[in-house]
């Protein structure tokens, strides 16, 4: 399997351009569905889990043309069978928008349970509600969710937790339904305004999207639309963290300085410079950093999937620093392979505390999930010898071209894709 071979110790400098959001694609990409003619999606990232998803809606019938490697036109109207493949629908987890688009344009929905980064428990149990609220009734038979509805009815949804992907589900849903639907503690990600954007910009009458109430009219028919998805917040501030643990100056392009304030404010604290621009921002850092305390929290909070990567960040700062993640019950999985390059990392439940070292040594590793793996990436280029990530294929699910982007910022990155033969040899 192919592995990154990272030869560190160099700050990262430069330009570097950001790519469509991923967790908004794959939610426009499903959304697609809902339309009555194609769509052209703009800025979608090239990345594993938009391929994924592409190739959900094709095996379903829909029409793919690729018109470049960001552009992509989708027809759905030759979707007839509802039914989602399992081998796909556990590649990742942004198939289970599949239950939510599949319900609302078809009223029914067959979807195996969904995959993504094991991070603990993920349960549904928030989708199922928004979708018994709206009149579907759902079956879990042999790993596969079943729905079925006779008509959806506009309806008032409360979550009990705050959840990105239930709220987008219940829009799917709510969109084509008869009457009002109310989503009360609604989440508030940008990827959320994203897909209520798009849907609106088809017909749609979504308001509120990006408060912790959601009001949809539910309308009969969506149009065919030509639409850019906005720039990956999480893959910018990965660049930024990246710049600042590096002791690097890179200019970071393409991004919405709004959706970064959390990560620009953290980094500030910990001593790094950071200068926003109307569609850019600057990072530079010339000294050491800080200790922090760091408490992730759903948006406009610190995300938590830019914890490991901050995390990996703390591990040459001076002093202890301590950091929380109760979004999901099991976010430290890569500390284990973050202490083979000599960080000094306790975890106790859903707490780190991080004493600081005075240098990270090269070390092979293993991505255990895409943002990990991305961490395990910046610790590579922090530290002094040679690293080798493997098991990348975590990171390509989220990440567009890491490797060239980060060779364009002075980075000593390969991809080795005959790595273990070579091994062999020796
Ligand atoms: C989305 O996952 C993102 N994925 C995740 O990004 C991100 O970490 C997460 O939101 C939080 O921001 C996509 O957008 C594809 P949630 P999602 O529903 O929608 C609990 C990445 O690295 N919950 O907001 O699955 C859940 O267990 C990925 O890009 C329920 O209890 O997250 C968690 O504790 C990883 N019941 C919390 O809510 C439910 O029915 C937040 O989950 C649903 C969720």
């Amino acid at each position: 399997m192919d592995k990154f071979i990272i030869r560190g110790g160099k700050p990262l400098h430069g330009e570097v351009v950001i790519s469509g959001a991923k967790n908004a694609a794959v939610a426009i990409v499903a959304a697609t569905i809902l339309s009555d003619e194609p769509c052209l999606l703009e800025n979608v990232p090239e990345i594993r889990d938009i391929n994924i998803c592409i190739k959900i809606l094709y095996e379903m019938g829909a029409g793919i043309k690729i018109i470049d490697k960001n552009t992509i036109r989708i027809d759905p109207r030759g979707i007839s069978d509802p039914v989602v493949p399992y081998d796909l629908a556990r590649a990742c987890r942004a198939s289970s928008y599949f239950f939510g688009t599949l319900l609302g344009r078809f009223l029914k929905a067959d979807v195996p349970l969904p995959g993504g980064c094991d991070l603990g428990d993920r349960p549904i149990d928030q989708h199922l509600k928004a979708f018994a609220a709206l009149g579907a009734r759902h079956s879990i038979d042999g790993g596969a969710v079943s729905l079925r509805a006779d008509k959806l009815i506009g309806s008032q949804i409360y979550f009990d937790v705050l959840t990105v992907g239930g709220t987008v589900n219940a829009i799917f849903a709510a969109v084509k339904a008869e009457g009002l639907t109310v989503i009360e503690n609604a989440a508030k990600e940008p990827q959320i305004v994203d897909v209520a954007n798009f849907l609106n910009s088809m017909g749609a009458d979504i308001m509120g999207a990006g408060t912790d109430v959601i009001k949809i009219r539910g309308v009969k028919h969506l149009k065919g639309v030509e639409y850019a998805i906005i720039p990956d917040p999480i893959e910018a501030g990965t660049y930024m963290v990246a710049a600042a643990a590096t002791k690097g100056d890179v200019l970071i392009k393409n991004v919405i300085p709004k959706h970064l304030e959390s990560i620009t404010d953290k980094l500030r604290k910990v001593g790094a410079f950071v200068e926003e621009f109307d569609e850019s921002i600057h990072v530079r850092c010339d000294g050491k950093l800080m200790k922090t305390s760091l408490k992730t929290l759903p948006h406009p909070g610190f995300p938590t999937d830019m914890q490991p990567q901050f995390s990996t960040m703390l591990t040459t700062a001076d002093g202890t620093s301590v950091v929380t993640d109760n979004i999901f019950d099991n976010r430290f999985r890569y500390v284990n392979e973050l202490r083979r390059f000599g960080a000094d990392i306790t975890v106790e439940g859903t707490t780190a505390v991080i004493q600081g070292v005075s240098e990270l040594n090269g070390a092979t590793v293993r991505a255990t999930d895409l943002r990990a793996g991305a961490a395990l990436v910046i610790a590579g280029l922090m530290a002094g010898g040679t690293t080798v990530v493997e098991d990348i294929y975590h990171i390509e699910r989220g990440y567009e071209n890491i490797d060239e982007k980060l060779r364009g910022l002075g980075a000593d990155i390969v991809r080795d894709t005959d790595y273990d033969n070579k091994r062999m040899a020796v």
